[in-house]
């Protein structure tokens, strides 16, 4: 095999390539996470990986970048075998991957985090002063502002993002593997990221790119690697990219019913705002209502104060003044465990902090209600049968695992956010708030959560959905709150809702 490879002479294949991979296999209990699956990728190209989730898209990355080692097949960099037997290796060979989870650390600063590991110091200590220095540049290239003093776990997991996109480049990687960048970036940090992109592919870089957004995919691919249940489903030329091509390697099956609404007639009103002031944006109220069987859309850029007014509606974050009401009650500010009995649902952004126990199994997360307040909520819920709640959204959700019993750290990112929603669908809310709900959600489960939603409203739930996608939120809402800088800044309603329109109330 590897003789084969080394034909240096021919200019046509193999060491051509900067990396390749051939044949990979991986298992895991109870899944074939990869089957025999191949890739190449030249110096210079943007390679973007594409499927849905649990294809094993971040399994083969953790194969290239030394995450993980493979069951069987072969890495050649540069034409010749090589075996990476840690990250280290592949950092040292010039292979750095972006996880798609977070992998910072919450409790150093920036700067520390970027040179995590690798501190220039040469004489013996750490060079406090180069660090921030050269941090700084990283930063400015991908376009984040902040100090490189600032503790991490104080950024918004955007800028969190952009941090970790800064410590990759950072490397001076030959092969650059970025899992779901974007999944967390605004409109403007993607269009930088592309810039960034763009100029790295210039300087000869490799890049994988790993996205659910086709339209990212469509603009920055030189070639699109499908993969599905683990195996090659086929490549896409520049050429032949477009969305139709990549989801019919992808999903095998036609999804354009997507947002399609049954018509339904609100009911009377079930959430009621007034005056409702949170902690990061103390100048500013906001008031507003919902209808049973609404589904409104709060739109807006990335820190325009959506999530926070999210969780002050529900009682994680406190409230500075205002006042909420379910159904006419008044719900006690900070008290989600009263907004939670009294049928108040919210589905965070943030699924590894506040979604999910990881080290528990996908049953028990998916009939859990949140997190910091489980073992006081039996009383309050009517819990449905552990597993009949399993079935039920392992189905309609279609989460892929080995079972019910498989621990939700080990699921792929996107079937995690499905068991976010299963755990919150389970407990029958009146009222849900949805913060990005399919974020790393690949488009066929978007089809199925949206028609989800829409069977919710048709039942008289009503939903508020929180979402950076212009296409989502203008395809989902019957109306569209736009926030600005912590403030409502207008409502459309159905057919004001276009893509122009929100924009101008969300740039202001
Ligand atoms: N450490 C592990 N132990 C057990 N199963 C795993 C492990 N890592 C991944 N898997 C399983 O392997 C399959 C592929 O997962 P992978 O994370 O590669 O998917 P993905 O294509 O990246 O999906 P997504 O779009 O949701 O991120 C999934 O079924 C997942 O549950
Ligand atoms: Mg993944």
């Amino acid at each position: 095999m590897e003789t084969a490879i080394n034909s240096s002479e021919t200019q046509t294949v193999p060491s051509n390539y900067r990396l390749q991979a051939e044949d990979i296999g991986k298992r895991f209990p109870g899944v074939i996470a990869l089957d025999q699956v191949s890739m190449e990728i030249s110096p210079g190209e943007v390679l973007a990986v594409v499927g849905e989730n649990g294809a094993g898209k971040s399994t083969l990355m953790k194969i290239l970048a030394g995450v993980q080692n493979p069951d069987a097949g072969q890495l050649f960099l540069d034409g010749s075998p090589v075996h990476f037997q840690s990250v280290d290796d592949a950092l040292n060979a010039g292979v750095a991957l972006i996880h798609q989870e977070l992998n910072l650390s919450d409790n150093l600063d920036v700067a520390a985090n970027i040179f995590l590991g690798r501190e220039p110091n040469r004489f013996g200590w750490i060079d406090r002063a180069t660090v921030e220095q050269e941090s700084q540049k990283f930063l400015r290239q991908v376009g984040l502002d902040v100090s490189p003093r600032l503790l991490v776990r104080e950024l918004p997991i955007g800028q969190q993002q952009l941090v970790e996109i800064a410590k990759a480049l950072s490397i001076n990687a030959k092969v650059l593997i970025m899992d779901e960048p974007t999944s967390s970036l605004s409109q403007k940090e993607t269009a930088t990221l592309m810039d960034v992109i763009r100029q790295l592919r210039g300087q000869g870089v490799s890049i994988v790119y790993i996205s659910h957004r086709l339209k990212e995919v469509e603009e920055i691919a030189d070639r699109v690697l499908v993969l599905r249940d683990g195996k090659n489903a086929g490549s896409l030329k520049r050429g032949d990219v477009s969305h139709q091509a990549m989801v019919s390697l992808m999903v095998g099956r036609d999804v354009s019913r997507f947002y399609q609404r049954s018509a339904h007639q609100p009911g009377s009103i079930s959430l009621q705002v007034e005056n409702l002031r949170t902690t990061t944006w103390p100048e500013h109220s906001n008031s507003f209502q919902i209808r049973e069987g609404e589904i409104v859309g709060i739109a807006g850029l990335v820190g325009a104060g959506r999530s926070e007014l999210l969780r002050a509606i529900f009682g994680i974050d406190n409230r500075l003044g205002g006042t909420v009401r379910l159904g006419g009650k008044l719900l006690t500010a900070h008290a989600s465990r009263e907004s939670i009995a009294a049928g108040l649902g919210l589905v965070p952004e943030d699924r590894k902090s506040e979604g999910l126990i990881l080290e528990m199994s996908v049953q028990e997360n998916a009939s859990l209600a949140s997190l910091p307040f489980r073992a006081k909520w039996n009383r309050f819920i009517n819990f449905q049968n552990e597993k009949e709640i399993y079935d039920e959204f392992a189905e309609s959700l279609n989460i892929r695992c080995s079972g019910p019993n498989q621990l939700v750290g080990l699921l792929s990112g996107g079937n995690q956010q499905k068991v976010v929603l299963a755990k919150w669908l389970a407990m029958k809310p009146s009222v849900l708030l949805l913060d990005e709900p399919t974020r790393g959600i690949d488009i066929g489960a978007k089809e199925e959560i949206y028609h989800l939603v829409d069977q919710l409203a048709a039942k008289g739930v009503s939903i508020l959905f929180a979402s950076s996608e212009m296409e989502e939120i203008i395809g989902i809402s019957d109306r569209v709150l736009v926030m600005h800088e912590g403030k409502i800044t207008g409502e459309l309603l159905q057919d004001q809702i276009t893509e122009e329109a929100v924009m101008s109330l969300a740039a202001q």
